[in-house]
């Protein structure tokens, strides 16, 4: 059991305590991989029903669009008879959908009600620094922020979420993330499933532990600061493990890991085939049919799946295998077990109108040879490296020198370097430490060029705005900042495992 004991002996809602509560044996939550249909058993296992963020399209007057966002506390219900104490953004746990397109000029009021700062970030948005809701555009309580812009990028799914310094690991895990869809055009034109909610779907994966009582139980031990925090159970759109009544027979899941560290891979439990069209900055230029689909935090993928032999599936996390480039030793497997997501319950879907199609959208490249400047960049973590015994020193005092980019830690206070607008770069981003780190910047969408110096993933042949790093691996990556400058004030790149963010894995850099 990953769940830990709370300090002053309250005892942790384990997954056994969960299963007595609900009766359902052990081994519906381990089915092994196979088909045909499930017993009913495995079926328990899956009880609640998926849910459907609602969609906040804002209030429109002709391309300029205002929305208003309430961030505050609630209460919402994971398991029967529990009450959990939550963030919640228009709603109790976490925020609604947001949907924009190409051309709008966005206009957000953010209220902040929670009673501690926050900070509210566009996640895979270009805008100017001064509107990203970084860690230097601080909402304090009761305060409000406004954020305006002008969506300047391609169709894509992309999210919201606290940066609050320090503090975004605690203030996600309880409810402040949602997902931001951006449509155009290009998006429109396409013969795809794009009805909201019928086949078209936000898949937003965040794993949790909860006390006893229900609470949430957040980071509690060395391991846990350390890895990142990890939970037994699995919310899709804020419901434990649910069953989605599939309405037709294709359908597309817009699938984001709003975790905080766990990294998942997809797949379903009888192993079928299913197409990958866009990744974080929008759509691949044609649909990539895998079995498997690897997804680190912050990550997007959209995904078809067919379901036209009505059957029920489960979309399923496998453990990393030996392969997977894991490779952490003593760190592995430990929290990359096997987990189920949600079922899918396809029996009475109708026939979909759409089929996969043969081309998307070419996502805009760049010419790699156009670049002209280089950075490398290495994240570590300093005492695990260096033997020694600096690590519990590190992680216990005063948090400084342990998680690291080029070897320092996050200084709100010191830009790290500056970018010239429109010149292309290519970052060496390396990984010298035992964990992997998924890598995030802020305000671009760039492209993946190499692994390794070998070939890249499936969705990262698209554009990216976060990127996995594996130990020992090097990815180079090809940026270009357009639109805004400010010589002030930056933007972050950072390990978006949020633990190791709020422990300092983080840069600033301004566009000049
Ligand atoms: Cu998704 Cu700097 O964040
Ligand atoms: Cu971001
Ligand atoms: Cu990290």
């Amino acid at each position: 059991m990953l769940n830990k004991s709370q300090p002053g002996g309250r005892k942790s809602y384990s997954r056994r305590d969960f299963l007595k509560v609900t009766g359902i044996c052990a081994t519906a939550l381990s089915l092994p991989l196979r088909s045909g249909s499930l017993s009913a058993r495995e079926n328990d296992a899956f009880f609640r029903a998926y849910v459907l963020p609602p969609l906040d399209e804002g209030v429109r007057k002709a391309n300029q669009v205002n929305f208003i966002l309430n961030l505050k506390r609630g209460y919402q219900s994971f398991f029967p008879g529990q009450q959990t104490a939550t963030f919640g953004i228009n709603q109790a746990y976490a925020g609604q959908v947001l949907r924009i397109r190409k051309g709008d000029k966005a206009v957000f009021r953010v209220n902040n009600q929670l009673g501690e700062d926050t900070a509210l970030h566009w996640h895979g948005l270009r805008l100017p620094a001064a509107m990203d809701g970084g860690p230097h555009q601080i909402i304090p309580h009761a305060g409000s922020w406004l954020s305006t812009f002008q969506v300047r990028q391609a169709a894509s799914t992309c999210w919201y979420h606290s940066h609050q310094h320090k503090r975004t690991g605690p203030q996600v895990y309880q409810g402040l993330a949602g997902m931001l869809i951006i449509d155009d055009e290009a998006g429109d034109a396409l013969d795809i499933p794009k009805r909201y909610g019928v086949d078209d779907l936000p898949v937003i994966i965040q794993d949790r532990d909860f006390n006893q009582d229900g609470s949430f139980l957040y980071v509690s031990s060395m391991p846990e600061r350390m890895h990142g925090k990890h939970g037994v159970y699995v919310l899709v759109n804020g419901a434990v493990t649910p069953t989605l009544k599939a309405k037709s027979t294709l359908l597309r899941l817009r699938v984001l890991n709003g975790s905080n560290a766990r990294l998942y891979h997809l797949a379903f439990h009888d192993k079928r085939p299913f197409q990958v069209i866009a990744s974080d900055g929008g759509f691949l230029d044609k649909p990539v049919t895998v079995r498997q689909q690897r997804l680190a935090v912050g990550e997007r993928v959209e995904i078809l799946v067919d379901v036209s032999d009505r059957r029920e599936i489960i979309l399923k996390s496998l453990p990393a295998d030996a392969g997977g480039g894991m490779g952490m030793g003593m760190m592995g497997g430990m929290f990359d077990g096997e987990m189920d997501i949600m079922k899918i319950d396809a029996r009475q879907a109708e026939v979909s109108p759409h089929k996969v199609p043969k081309t998307l959208v070419s996502p805009e490249k760049v010419d790699p040879a156009s670049a002209t400047v280089r950075r490398s960049m290495v994240m570590s973590m300093g005492g695990m490296m260096g033997g020694g015994g600096g690590m519990m020193g590190r992680m216990m005092g005063s948090g400084g020198g342990m998680f690291t980019i080029n070897g320092r830690s996050m200084d709100m206070s010191r830009i790290d370097f500056s970018v010239r607008r429109d010149v292309p770069e290519i970052w060496e981003v390396g990984n010298d430490s035992p964990m992997h780190h998924p890598f995030h910047v802020h305000n671009v969408q760039f492209q993946v060029l190499d692994r390794n110096g070998g070939p890249v993933e499936v969705h990262e042949t698209g554009l990216k705005d976060t990127v996995l790093i594996n130990p020992r691996e090097q990815v180079r990556i090809l940026l270009v900042f357009r639109d805004y400058v400010d010589e002030t004030l930056p933007y972050m790149y950072h390990c978006h495992n949020l633990e190791h963010e709020d422990q300092g894995m983080m840069g600033q850099f301004t566009v000049v």
